[in-house]
């Protein structure tokens, strides 16, 4: 008896010490890696070092009222010299894997034909850092910044000549990293890269269909030439992938917001799923289940079609599922959204749906992140979710005054909820998250924002030798992962 008591009294102490340190975190530690994201333009700089092409993002950004207060990636936040101390960085905060993107015109700065010697070099003495380090680097082939060369010899993504291009670049680039990479994904974001840079036009290359003011004549079909144009060079890139790094693992970055239905009418909620099918079916279905989905297919008459071949060779072209998030909308039926038939609120009932970010499109919603992962593994067959991009934006944080801007409560905040949701998704609904990265390890060029927008868990003094500091996101995140795991 005396021995059962003591096992007792152990077993209380140990569930009461467990509770404590999980209330201290608030969230259990994950049972994924975990890791930390940027892209080439956002944080490269040395636009002009070691034989660089320009860029659509080069050309947009340095022209008039394109971005805020006219900023542009020229310097970024100087990656491109500071990698190294970038990456001991890294490893001080226990960071398992980093994702970063290629420039293209880095590597061929004319977008096709010769390669640059230096360009190869630089990404290759960043892997091999990554890896001296401990950090598993994931590679990103496209994060948005086309070859100039290319927008001017034949428009671009708006041709079909762009398929092969890009299928040269990534080949260039298997056989020059293949060795050492494991992770790669072609695109990223094709929804927004298209939608954005072809419909609204606020990104490059500027084009907007839904305006029709940046450009002449008709470009209302633009954004699906392009969509069909961008999965096709997905396709042949995998293709030239399976046969040069045949151990590899490959995919595609594809952003969404979780859709709730505003109200429990049948309409609403055939408008979520509807709000779903344009901005991920799109690109998930074809490569997932084989075709574009039926409730785009019905609604965009310009839509190509596959040709039996070309949807064969989509079909399968993803070994995992890398899904970015950030945010969510409830969504009704509208009859004037078109042509998807589905507007989007950030309030119901006169409540807001979460918190907001410094961003007006990012709204903190834990929730909708678990019900979204959900979606993922129901719809898609139940895949290996890596979360390729998850963090936000901090109320003020762009004005607010150094040291006390370091003390980021909202984003830790939406780290641990946001977290939390997915460790839910993970015990309670079965999904099978493999990896977890913060966008970003470091404040960078947000776009059309320019600096004025920091997603950094570092932060970066730009106004003082772009000196980075901690911020208490990085810790919280740092601290969070290497815990013990829990039971
Ligand atoms: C998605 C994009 O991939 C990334 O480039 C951007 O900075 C973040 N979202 C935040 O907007």
């Amino acid at each position: 008896y005396k021995l059962l008591g003591l096992c007792f009294v152990l077993v209380v102490c140990y569930t009461l010490l467990r509770k404590a340190s999980r209330t201290e975190m608030k969230v259990d530690k994950p049972t994924f890696l975990w890791g930390v994201a940027s892209a080439a333009y956002q944080v490269e700089g040395a636009c002009k070092d070691d034989g660089r092409g320009m860029s659509i993002w080069d050309t947009f950004s340095h022209t008039e009222g394109k971005t805020a207060h006219g900023h542009n990636g020229d310097v970024a936040v100087d990656f491109y010299h500071r990698y190294e101390a970038d990456i001991a960085m890294m490893e001080s905060l226990g960071i398992k894997m980093f994702r970063f993107s290629i420039s293209w015109p880095r590597i061929l700065p004319q977008g096709t034909g010769r390669v640059n010697k230096l360009g190869v070099q630089f990404y290759s003495k960043l892997i091999d850092a990554l890896l001296a380090a401990g950090i598993e680097p994931h590679v990103t082939l496209y994060h948005w910044d086309l070859p100039q060369a290319l927008q001017d010899k034949f428009g671009g993504w708006l041709s079909e000549k762009s398929i092969k291009a890009f299928a040269g670049y990534a080949e260039v680039c298997f056989k020059a990293f293949g060795d050492r990479v494991r992770y790669w994904t072609t695109f990223n974001e094709p929804w927004s890269f298209i939608f954005i840079g072809y419909g609204m036009g606020t990104h490059a290359p500027g084009r907007c269909s839904d305006r029709q003011v940046c450009v002449e004549g008709d470009s209302s079909k633009e954004p699906w030439v392009v969509t069909h144009n961008v999965l096709l060079a997905h396709a042949a890139a995998v293709e030239s992938f399976r046969a040069l790094v045949p151990h590899g693992n490959i995919s595609i970055n594809l952003n969404a917001e979780w859709s709730e239905p505003l109200t429990s009418s049948v309409l609403d909620k055939e408008a979520a799923q509807r709000n779903l099918d344009f901005i991920l079916g799109i690109y998930a279905d074809p490569i997932f289940l084989g075709d574009y989905p039926a409730s785009v297919r019905e609604r965009v008459p310009d839509l190509p079609e596959f040709t039996p071949e070309q949807a064969a060779s989509l079909k399968g072209s993803a070994d995992y599922f890398a899904l970015n998030h950030y945010t969510s909308r409830y969504v009704s039926h509208d009859d004037a959204s078109t042509p998807s038939q589905a507007a989007t609120h950030i309030q119901r009932n006169g409540k807001a749906i979460g918190k907001q970010a410094d961003s007006e499109w990012l709204v903190s919603v834990p929730w909708g992140f678990r019900k979204l992962l959900s979606y993922v593994h129901r719809r898609y067959g139940a895949p290996e979710i890596w979360v390729t991009e998850n963090g936000c934006d901090a109320p003020g944080e762009d004005d607010a005054p150094f040291p006390a801007v370091l003390e980021d409560t909202f984003r830790v905040e939406f780290f641990q909820e946001y977290l939390a949701e997915a460790m839910k998704a993970v015990r309670e609904d079965g999904v099978n998250i493999k990896g977890y990265f913060a966008w970003s390890i470091l404040d960078n060029f947000e776009w059309a924002d320019g600096y004025t927008k920091r997603f950094g868990i570092v932060y970066v003094d730009y106004k003082n030798g772009l000196l980075r500091h901690l911020k208490a996101s990085a810790k919280y995140l740092a601290a969070l992962f290497s815990a013990e795991p829990l039971a």
